[in-house]
């Protein structure tokens, strides 16, 4: 492996637009947050949602007093400001392999569609595993190599990888797929619990999501996610984190400076005009309200 894992840059990619609005995934969307809503701990102070891109499930958290949306493009997050504004909302662009915050200061966090552009899973979990509060709650979707369609092609000989094998697939640049086994052995080894297993999204064929209206396929889904069976495209992971004992989490109300950390040196940042400075000099910008960890400022 190179010395930095790469990083699925999207930037200021038109994601929403050609991959959500309009494009006939109503079905996709409703069944991740049904499942979302039931994974969910009642209430919280400070979520973490890793990978937020423009926002698209952020409305789901609202049982946080306060929900940090972490992501590596400026841009989606920029649109995703625009839409929920700063009132109990903290936008912070940076890369998940190196995460600017200090350590147990969340109480749960949430990876949705996300862990799929990582080719260093435990580096990741490792991260997450730092930030969050010992019991924290941590809600992990990832893509299922060992899926039910991916099983029939591999039988037909039309599949180019063995959904069978444990080691996760790049089957386009910076695209996995994982088997449950593997994603099992990963959280349990970064210290996680896993609480509940949730197959979901088992009907995702357009012929059936043109035949069927969306309510029923969510409701068909509802009862597939019943059986356990792990043979779906996308699975969600409920976990728990397992270290040490309970600890307060800070105020959802505390200044941005007591959960923030700069990402190369782990130090404590001070607020210099429009931008945070760390006791070595190093500077970090904050651009239209979104705290920008990419890279310092030069
Ligand atoms: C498929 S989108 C999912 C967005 C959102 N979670 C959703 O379900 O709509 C993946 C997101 O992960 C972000 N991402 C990928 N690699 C990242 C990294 N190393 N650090 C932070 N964000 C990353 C991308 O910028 C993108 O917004």
């Amino acid at each position: 492996m190179r010395q930095r894992p790469r990083i699925c840059d999207y930037g200021d990619s038109s994601y929403r637009q050609d991959f959500w609005e309009g494009q006939g995934r109503d079905y996709e969307d409703a069944v991740e947050r049904l499942v979302l809503a039931k994974l969910l701990p009642p209430r919280g102070e400070r979520l973490l949602e890793i990978g937020a891109g423009f926002g698209r499930v952020t409305n789901e958290y609202r049982m946080f007093r306060q929900v940090v949306l972490l992501d590596y493009s400026l841009e989606q997050l920029q649109y995703a400001r625009g839409h929920f504004g700063d009132d109990g909302y903290l936008y912070v662009a940076a890369d998940a392999y190196r995460m600017p915050f200090q350590a147990a200061v969340f109480d749960a966090a949430t990876m949705i569609r996300v862990i799929h552009h990582f080719e260093a899973v435990p580096a990741v979990l490792a991260q997450v595993e730092q930030a969050l509060l010992p019991g924290g709650s941590f809600i992990l979707e990832y893509a299922n190599k060992r899926n039910l369609k991916a099983m029939l092609r591999h039988l037909i000989g039309r599949n180019r990888w063995d959904p069978f094998s444990l080691s996760p697939v790049e089957f386009v640049e910076l695209n996995f797929n994982f088997h449950p086994q593997y994603m099992r052995r990963q959280v349990n080894e970064c210290g996680f619990e896993v609480r509940r297993v949730v197959p979901v999204s088992w009907l995702r064929l357009s012929l059936l999501k043109r035949a069927l209206p969306t309510g029923l396929l969510v409701r068909l889904d509802a009862v597939l996610q019943g059986t356990g069976w792990l043979l779906s495209p996308s699975v969600f992971l409920e976990l728990s984190l397992k270290k040490g004992s309970e600890r307060e989490t800070l105020p959802a109300n505390s200044d941005p400076l007591t959960i923030l950390k700069c990402p190369l040196t782990g130090s404590q940042l001070d607020r210099e005009g429009d931008a945070l400075v760390s006791p070595n000099g190093l500077r970090w910008g904050i651009e239209q309200g979104v705290f920008d960890f990419r890279r310092p400022l030069s």
